[in-house]
């Protein structure tokens, strides 16, 4: 359990690094199975999820080591196909290991995911395209159990672009014989990652970044080098915390294209911001206006990870700010907290409305999860007085040394363990 306290009125100012991508990390971790091999990442960000997934590496039988952002892992004396029900608990998103497992072993055992809190969170689309591989699923007491003897190239359509759903199926397709695509694919910049991962491990995957992803086979090669992409929404989340508190900020790293979207509607709150590409500079005054409605959805629309801190800048933003939320049921209950602080948001099913109120006030606050708890930080950071956050953990799975980053900036933030 952590407290933040988070001390408002300061602008932020400086420059910094952003950190590598939770969300390309994880899965290019699960890829690693995928054959015997070596593989050596950079840039990979110390955070609790990246840990849990080291542990189900370490679980299955690989050897992994960490040097700072650099991590080495030798799937070479892969043993077991089963992931613990705890870690499952603890991560759903291991879920990625079924493709990966499925394409070495054959067969994969793991705890069918939970919900969390952004609501339930099914993983119909990934069994379906497992099984149009190839490949037997049983669900007993609790978990999941594949075999595949032998996986065989199929079109996979999706009823509904899914990041998680398409990247299991472009790992098992890498094991299977003939040719398989994958249409309405998820078109996430991690999916573009994770298809320069698997050329380089030695698979032919082509069309990631657009709907359909074609998959025609595996040639495995026994070293592995990549450096993980920087984290968009790591980005987002800095860059609307200068947009609230007022300051000019510039982000070494982190790529515009990737979170255009998050980047516009900034700028329609009343932000200058200068554009590189590989670099993004922002400055404002801190007195925003109201941005045209943000309507979350598969990419390349508005991220949905970024809705809760584009919400968390407009709320002393002049005049009334619309969010729809498209992705997830349950992503607004982080908005309940920042009432606490006097924002004035009114919730109805997936559509949010804030607001503008002159000033917030620091209060005591309950992060909910992940990215719901960064946004109580930014709007921490534009209240007056001090807001304290208690946090079981949500934020550092996805900010790498958060509070660190943002006193790099100026900002009065410390974690209290
Ligand atoms: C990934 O989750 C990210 N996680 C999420 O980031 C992100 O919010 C999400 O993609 C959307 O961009 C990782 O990459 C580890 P989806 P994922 O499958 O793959 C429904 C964060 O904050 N769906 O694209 O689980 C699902 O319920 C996390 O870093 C099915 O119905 O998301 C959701 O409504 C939060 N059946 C929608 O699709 C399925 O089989 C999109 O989910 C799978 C998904």
């Amino acid at each position: 359990m952590s407290v933040w306290h988070v001390t408002g009125g300061r602008r932020l100012e400086g420059s910094v690094t952003v950190q590598g991508a939770k969300n390309a990390a994880l899965p290019i971790m699960a890829a690693s199975v995928l054959a015997p091999c070596e593989t050596e990442l950079l840039n990979v960000p110390l955070l609790k999820d990246v840990d849990t997934t080291v542990r189900i590496l370490r679980g299955l039988g690989c050897a992994v080591s960490r040097d700072g952002d650099a991590m080495t892992i030798d799937s070479r004396g892969l043993s077991r196909a089963e992931i613990p029900h705890s870690l499952m608990r603890e991560l759903r998103s291991s879920v990625i290991f079924l493709g990966a497992l499925l394409a070495r072993c054959g067969e994969a055992r793991l705890s069918m995911p939970g919900g969390c809190e952004l609501g339930p969170r099914p993983i119909d689309l990934h069994l379906s395209a497992l099984r149009a591989l190839g490949a037997s699923i049983e669900e007993s007491g609790g978990d999941l159990v594949c075999r595949a003897e032998k996986l065989k190239g199929a079109q996979i359509a999706f009823p509904m672009p899914s990041v998680g759903a398409t990247e299991n199926a472009m790992l098992a397709a890498c094991a299977a014989e003939g040719e398989t695509v994958i249409m309405n694919a998820a078109r996430e910049p991690e999916i573009e990652e994770l298809q320069l991962f698997l050329r380089q491990l030695g698979a032919d995957v082509s069309g990631a970044g657009t709907p359909t992803v074609t998959v025609r086979g595996f040639t495995s090669a026994k070293r592995v080098g990549h450096r993980i992409m920087p984290d968009r929404i790591v980005a987002s989340t800095l860059l609307c915390a200068a947009a609230s508190a007022g300051g000019d900020v510039e982000l070494r790293g982190a790529e515009p294209r990737h979170f255009s979207t998050v980047l516009h509607s900034l700028s329609e709150c009343g932000c200058d911001i200068i554009e590189r590409r590989l670099s993004v500079r922002l400055r404002s005054g801190g007195n925003l206006r109201a941005p045209r409605p943000v309507i979350t959805g598969p990419y390349p629309a508005f991220p949905t990870d970024a809705q809760p801190l584009m919400l968390a800048a407009c709320l002393r933003a002049a005049g009334t700010s619309v969010f729809v939320e498209n992705v997830f049921q349950n992503r607004f209950r982080f908005t309940e907290e920042l009432c606490r602080l006097g924002a004035r948001i009114h919730t109805e099913g997936r559509v949010a409305v804030v607001t503008g109120v002159p000033a917030l006030y620091g209060a005591p606050t309950v992060a909910t999860d992940l990215r719901g708890g960064a946004a109580l930080i930014i709007a921490g950071l534009s209240a007056e007085g001090r807001t304290d956050i208690l946090d079981e953990g949500h934020v550092s799975r996805g900010y790498e040394l958060f509070d660190e980053r943002l006193r790099e900036l100026g900002a009065e933030v410390m974690r209290e363990d």
